[in-house]
């Protein structure tokens, strides 16, 4: 589903040029789920903006269910492949209700029956009518960060895309979060791709898992390999021991 080959993504600034990603490959089959972890400023959002072609690579490329991705690319991609993101406070608008957060996106792809389709969504996520007519403001983190899933998922994507959907939530929570993406998942038969500094988590959620160091991928294994504690690379160990 997901074809990531020999990616590299310089940013340039005024200073020097930063080589976010070197030369990253990865695949990930339809209806699988796939973690990426590493430490912060390793490329991790660089390669899923990269997925989503809003930043360009230098090289290499990526193709999604077989269409290669471009830069702005085109309606029909973007309803497949949805991402949430990093900070969902700050992804959704403070000035929509969750109606109208939920409701954007149904009409740019033009879905018909917007409003049994948002309640479905809300439904889907755990939340009711109740929360249909509020602000963000008005929700708890939590369910700000269901609103951000029941927003992608209106749109019916194949492959969901999610920056540490669960960072900004306290603990209880986070298990929360966690169990209703897995939920969907399977429901659905979503191909997903998740961001975690969390090991333990992805190794909870993942089918494989791929650790990142400084713009490289310096492994990819099974979760089943983490519990077993297969693993090659100096910097997974390091890892594994701090977390595990
Ligand atoms: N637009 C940009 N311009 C210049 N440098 C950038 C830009 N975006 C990211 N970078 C740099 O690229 C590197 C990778 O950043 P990225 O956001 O992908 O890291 P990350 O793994 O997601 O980190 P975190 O876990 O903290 O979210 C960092 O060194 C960052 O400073
Ligand atoms: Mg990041």
């Amino acid at each position: 589903m997901i074809e990531i080959e020999s990616v590299s993504v310089d940013f340039h600034t005024k200073l020097r040029t930063v080589r976010a990603l070197k030369d990253v490959s990865l695949s990930v089959p339809q209806g699988t789920v796939f973690g990426l972890v590493g430490e912060s400023g390793s490329g991790k959002t660089t390669l899923l903006r990269a997925m989503m072609g809003l930043t360009a690579v230098s090289s290499g490329g990526v193709k999604i269910a077989g269409e290669a991705v471009r830069q702005n690319p085109p309606l029909a991609f973007r309803r497949r492949v949805q991402m949430v993101m990093q900070d969902c406070y700050a992804s959704l608008n403070p000035a929509h209700t969750v109606d109208q957060i939920i409701g954007e996106p149904l009409a740019i792809h033009r879905f018909d029956n917007p409003e049994k389709r948002i309640l479905q969504a809300l439904k889907d996520v755990g939340l009711g009518p109740e929360h249909r007519f509020r602000f963000p403001h008005q929700l708890s983190g939590g369910q700000r960060q269901r609103v951000a899933i029941a927003r992608c998922l209106a749109i019916e994507p194949q492959v969901m895309l999610l920056d540490e959907p669960t960072s900004a939530l306290d603990v209880s929570i986070q298990a929360e979060i966690v169990n209703l993406v897995m939920r969907l998942q399977q429901q659905k038969g979503l191909t997903l791709f998740i961001i975690s500094h969390d090991l333990p988590l992805v190794t909870h959620m993942c089918d494989r898992l791929a650790i990142m160091r400084k713009g490289m991928v310096r492994e990819v294994i099974t979760s089943q390999d983490l519990i077993e504690r297969k693993v090659e690379d100096d910097y997974t160990k390091v890892l594994l021991s701090a977390s595990l």
